[in-house]
């Protein structure tokens, strides 16, 4: 079994380097205690480069929650992967829901997730609906962001994307979706990229989001068919994450 990977999704918190550097210690604490998982931490682009100067032994991986894809240019207000890498960072989120509710569209992660794999970074490449219905169109709708995500990777670079499914429904709350749901759109998931890049694609690592919690974390990666867990809210209250930590270090 691939070792599972915990990704701490900080969003635009917290609001002050000071803050950070605290939760960033408490973060530290909890992954010392859960040696069986790799955890990577997603900060404010701004904070990446003094935190992971700070990552405990290299133990804590970086993530960057965005990036453009273009490596430099006229862009106001955008980061690179480059330069996200450059500053510490070796993944990278690609179409996080809220992202993509600020515009982003398919085509865009397509070439963000080239631009990551460009800079030597693994992608996460987010994906997930925001309602299902009955007739099962949710499915058609992840199949079209896995096809446009997955565009550019060749087979050789597979095994650097990661899929996050993370139902927007789900998002924000204290209830994931069932396990055993996840565990049908694991295997939806795995079928997708099979059909555009062949056998190698039923390697990709699969994480879930949405509401990932202290109390149903472990379930989800016992029964959910998933290698990781995509966390917000919980990941920036240091009490939560280390219970969250704690559990998951004793189903490992
Ligand atoms: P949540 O967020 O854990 O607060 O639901 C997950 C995410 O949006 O990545």
């Amino acid at each position: 079994m691939m070792k599972p990977l915990v990704v701490a999704n900080w969003k635009m918190n917290p609001s002050s380097w000071r803050e950070a550097k605290q939760l960033f210690e408490a973060t530290k604490k909890a992954a010392g205690k859960a040696k069986g998982i790799s955890l990577v931490v997603a900060p404010p682009a701004l904070f990446l480069r003094e935190l992971a100067k700070g990552r405990g032994g290299g133990r804590i991986a970086f993530c960057v929650q965005s990036a453009h894809h273009e490596v430099g240019g006229a862009f106001t207000g955008e980061i690179s992967m480059r330069e996200a890498k450059d500053a510490g960072a070796s993944y990278a989120l690609v179409g996080h829901s809220e992202v993509r509710a600020r515009g982003a569209t398919n085509a865009d992660t397509g070439r963000q997730v080239s631009a990551a794999l460009a800079a030597k970074m693994r992608p996460i490449l987010c994906v997930g609906e925001a309602n299902r219905s009955p007739s099962g169109a949710h499915f058609g709708f992840v199949a079209a962001q896995l096809k446009a995500g997955f565009e550019n990777v060749p087979a050789s670079k597979l095994s650097d994307v990661i899929v996050a499914y993370e139902p927007i429904w789900a998002i924000g709350g204290e209830e994931t979706m069932s396990p055993r749901e996840m565990h049908e759109m694991a295997i939806f998931i795995r079928k997708t990229i099979v059909e555009t890049h062949g056998q190698k694609g039923i390697s990709v690592r699969i994480i879930y989001g949405g509401s990932v919690n202290e109390e149903n974390s472990d379930e989800m990666l016992r029964d959910g068919d998933v290698s990781g867990l995509l966390i917000g809210h919980v990941s920036v209250d240091a009490g939560r994450f280390s219970v969250l930590m704690h559990s998951l270090a004793n189903e490992v």
